[in-house]
C-alpha cells in the first residue's frame, strides 16, 4: 500500500474515550465528512478501549460518527489489539498515546506500553505512526519530571533504528492543553488544581513569563491531516503551541471573553515545571502551514460555542 493510497486508511486511535483519542476521532471523523459522499471514506476509524460497555466508549458511540468503531483491547497486550482488527496490514495508521496515570507501573508502565505498542505497529506492516508525547523545550534533553522523560524515552526508541527501524512515525509535542482551562472541567476540584498550578506555582517572573497552550480539537486536525498526507512530515519531530502569551494576558481575556476570573483553589498544591519561551507557534505555522486556534479563539468557540471569534484582538 503506497503512503498516497486513496483507499480507505484503516486507523487505530489509541486513547479514543479520552481526551487527545476522542479529538483525533472527531477530526478523522470530519476529514472524511468532507470527502464527496460518491467517494469511500477516507478513514475507517478504530477507537480502541479497553471496555467497550463503560460509560466514556458508550458516549462516543452515541455521537453516531459515521465509520468509527469501538475496538476492544489492551495496550498490555498488543498483538492481540491488531490480531483483532485483520492481522498484517489490516491496520494503516496508529495514533499513540498512553497516560502514565492509568498505566500499572506508572511511568515505567507508560514506557513499556508506548515501545510495545510501535513494536507491534513495525511488525504488523503499519504504515504511519503518530506518537503524541509532550513539549519539554530542549531537544531530547531529560526535564526530571518523571511524566515527560518517559515521553522522551519513547519518542528515543522511535527514532532508533536498532529498535524500529522499519516505522515510519511521526512525533508530536502538544504543550499545555487549553482544554484544562475549558469550564467543564476548571468546575471539578482536578481542574482547579490544574489553574491553581499554572497560576500560582508555575512561573519564576509571573509578569513576563511566556507560556504556550495548544487546543485538543487542533490536535486533532493536525493528526488527521498527517493521516491524509503523511509523506512531508515522516520521521519528524512537530512541537504543537496554538498560543504564546504570559500569565497576565491568559488571566485577563479569560476575564474578557468569560466574563469572570479562571477559578482556582489554594496555593499550597502549585508546582509545575517552568515551560521554555520558544514561540512554538509561529514554527509550528511555518512547519504544518495552517492556523491553530489562540486562547481567545479556544475561549469564544469551544467555551462559549461562538464560530468565529475575533482574530484580531479583544472586541
Ligand atoms: N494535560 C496537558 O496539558 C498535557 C499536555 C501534553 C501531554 N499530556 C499527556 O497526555 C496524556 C494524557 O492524555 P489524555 O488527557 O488524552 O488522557 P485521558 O483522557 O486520561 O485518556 C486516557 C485513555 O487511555 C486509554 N487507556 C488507558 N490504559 C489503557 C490500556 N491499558 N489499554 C488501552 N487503552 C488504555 C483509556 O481508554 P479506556 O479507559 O477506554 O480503555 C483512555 O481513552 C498524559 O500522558 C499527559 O502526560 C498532557
Amino acid at each position: 500500500m503506497s503512503l498516497s493510497s486513496s483507499e480507505t486508511k484503516t486507523i487505530l486511535v489509541v486513547g479514543a474515550t479520552g481526551r487527545q483519542g476522542r479529538a483525533v476521532v472527531r477530526a478523522l471523523s470530519s476529514f472524511n465528512a468532507s470527502s464527496a459522499s460518491s467517494e469511500p471514506p477516507m478513514f475507517r476509524i478504530l477507537a480502541l478501549t479497553r471496555t467497550p460497555s463503560s460509560s466514556l466508549s458508550q458516549s462516543l458511540l452515541s455521537l453516531s460518527l459515521p465509520h468509527v468503531q469501538l475496538h476492544q483491547g489492551n495496550l498490555d497486550f498488543p498483538a492481540a489489539i491488531f490480531e483483532s482488527a485483520g492481522g498484517f496490514g489490516a491496520i494503516w495508521g496508529v495514533f499513540s498515546m498512553q497516560n502514565n496515570r492509568q498505566v500499572k507501573g506508572g511511568v515505567e508502565g507508560e514506557v513499556r506500553q508506548g515501545k510495545q505498542l510501535a513494536k507491534e505497529a513495525e511488525r504488523r506492516g503499519v504504515k504511519c505512526f503518530v506518537y503524541s508525547g509532550v513539549y519539554v523545550g530542549r531537544e531530547g534533553a531529560k526535564s526530571g519530571v518523571p511524566q515527560f522523560d518517559s515521553k522522551l524515552e519513547i519518542e528515543k526508541y522511535l527514532k532508533s533504528s536498532d529498535e524500529v527501524g522499519n516505522l515510519p512515525w511521526i512525533i508530536l509535542e502538544p504543550v499545555y492543553f487549553m482544554d484544562n482551562l475549558h469550564p467543564s472541567t476548571i468546575s471539578t476540584f482536578e481542574g482547579k488544581l490544574l489553574s491553581t498550578m499554572l497560576v500560582k506555582g508555575t512561573f519564576s517572573h509571573p509578569q513576563t513569563d511566556r507560556f504556550q497552550l495548544v487546543a485538543l480539537s487542533d490536535l486533532g486536525r493536525v493528526v488527521a491531516k498527517i493521516f491524509q498526507s503523511p509523506s512531508s512530515y515522516l520521521h519528524r519531530t512537530l512541537p504543537l503551541a496554538g498560543d504564546d502569551l504570559t500569565l497576565p494576558d491568559l488571566l485577563s481575556t479569560h476575564r474578557t471573553v468569560l466574563g469572570h476570573d479562571l477559578p482556582t483553589t489554594f496555593g499550597p498544591f502549585a508546582s509545575l515545571v517552568k515551560l521554555c519561551m520558544v514561540d512554538l507557534r509561529t514554527m509550528f505555522k511555518r512547519e504544518v502551514g495552517f492556523e491553530m486556534k489562540t486562547w481567545e479563539e479556544f475561549l469564544r468557540r469551544e467555551c462559549l460555542g461562538h464560530e468565529g471569534g475575533s482574530k484580531t484582538g479583544l472586541e
